[in-house]
């Protein structure tokens, strides 16, 4: 059910996210279970595939501005401007919706996220579908998102008409969501498009309040996390298993990256070989506190909860 992507197998796979089915797609930052967005039955055998409750809303990914400006009810200039720097790219844009757009896949809300994914396989699914398409991370609620085809959980890859295997996501974590809908452009969950990035192109302050009038997924206090219980240190003994940064010198560690970019890269995959060794307890080793790794640290946070 993994293939490769060729000519023939995205086009198969755009038939059936067409139709209906549910789709394993690869992205830059995480794999998602895409769905056509304007077919309530497929959005919601979504939730039904992640056992994620209802009221979480779901990202539309599209594959032109022209489709985004159909997403939702107005694209604002600044929506423009970000879009022009970023996309395809890690970064989410919350949006007033527009009325094609289901209820189910917005939890109900209206306003609705929208993102153009930097994956040239993902890209062509899209446009070939001719469709918007929803999808969140292709994991279980509450369990880490899967970074390669290999680490869907068979429960979800069981309910996929077809997983496309793009390789490995070269991001790594999921995409930065941005609130556009209020006056101040507001960081809802943060990402590998940080916040002085954002600020840079928009030249207007931040909302810095975390957001409290509802719940988000990406916000509950414990979500991405690995089976197994992870706790945070300044270093490793030689045989506590886990995440290291200095070198490596336990059969039982897994050395990162120092470069807080490449360590986002790696991460849920590290986490998920650690997963595999049956280890009892996974040590990550403290990265630096400095504002690079703020998307690092805000997954690390959800992971030990
Ligand atoms: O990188 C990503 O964003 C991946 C790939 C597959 O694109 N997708 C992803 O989707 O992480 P998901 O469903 O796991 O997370 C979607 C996030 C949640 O934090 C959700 O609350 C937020 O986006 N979100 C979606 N629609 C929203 C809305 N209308 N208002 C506020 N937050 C919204
Ligand atoms: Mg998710």
């Amino acid at each position: 059910m993994i293939v490769k992507p060729t000519a023939e197998t995205i086009a198969e796979a755009a038939q059936f996210l067409h139709d209906g089915k549910l789709i394993g797609m690869p992205t830059e930052t995480v794999y998602g279970i895409a769905a056509n967005a304007l077919n309530e039955g497929a959005v919601r055998a979504t939730f039904e595939a992640k056992g994620r409750p209802s009221q979480n809303p779901l990202i539309v990914h599209v594959a032109s501005l022209e489709q985004a400006a159909q997403v939702a009810r107005e694209f604002p200039a600044r929506a423009i401007a970000l879009a022009d720097e970023f996309w395809p790219g890690p970064l989410t844009m919350v949006l007033h919706k527009s009325a094609s757009v289901p209820l189910t896949v917005t939890a109900g809300l209206e306003t609705v996220a929208i993102r153009m994914p930097d994956h040239p396989v993902a890209l062509q699914l899209i446009q070939e579908s001719r469709v918007p398409v929803s999808a969140p991370s292709a994991n279980r609620f509450m369990s880490l998102s899967p970074t390669s085809a290999q680490m869907i959980a068979p429960e979800i890859a069981s309910r996929l008409a077809m997983v496309l295997d793009g390789g490995s996501c070269h991001v790594g974590i999921e995409s930065t969501v941005l609130d556009l809908t209020e006056d101040s452009p507001r960081i809802l969950r943060p990402g590998a498009i940080s916040k002085e990035q954002i600020a840079a192109v928009l030249k207007v302050g931040m909302n810095d309040e975390p957001q409290a009038e509802r719940r988000s997924p990406g916000m509950y206090p414990k979500h991405y996390a690995p089976a197994t219980p992870v706790e945070i240190v300044s270093r490793l003994e030689p045989e506590q298993a886990g995440l290291i940064l200095d070198t490596s010198n336990g059969p039982n560690q897994i050395e990162m990256p120092l470069v807080a970019g490449e360590y986002a890269r790696v991460l849920y995959r590290s986490l998920f070989d650690m997963d595999q060794m049956r280890v009892k307890t996974i040590y990550v080793q403290s990265p630096p506190q400095t504002s690079e790794w703020n998307a690092v640290w805000d997954r690390l946070q959800k992971i030990v909860g």
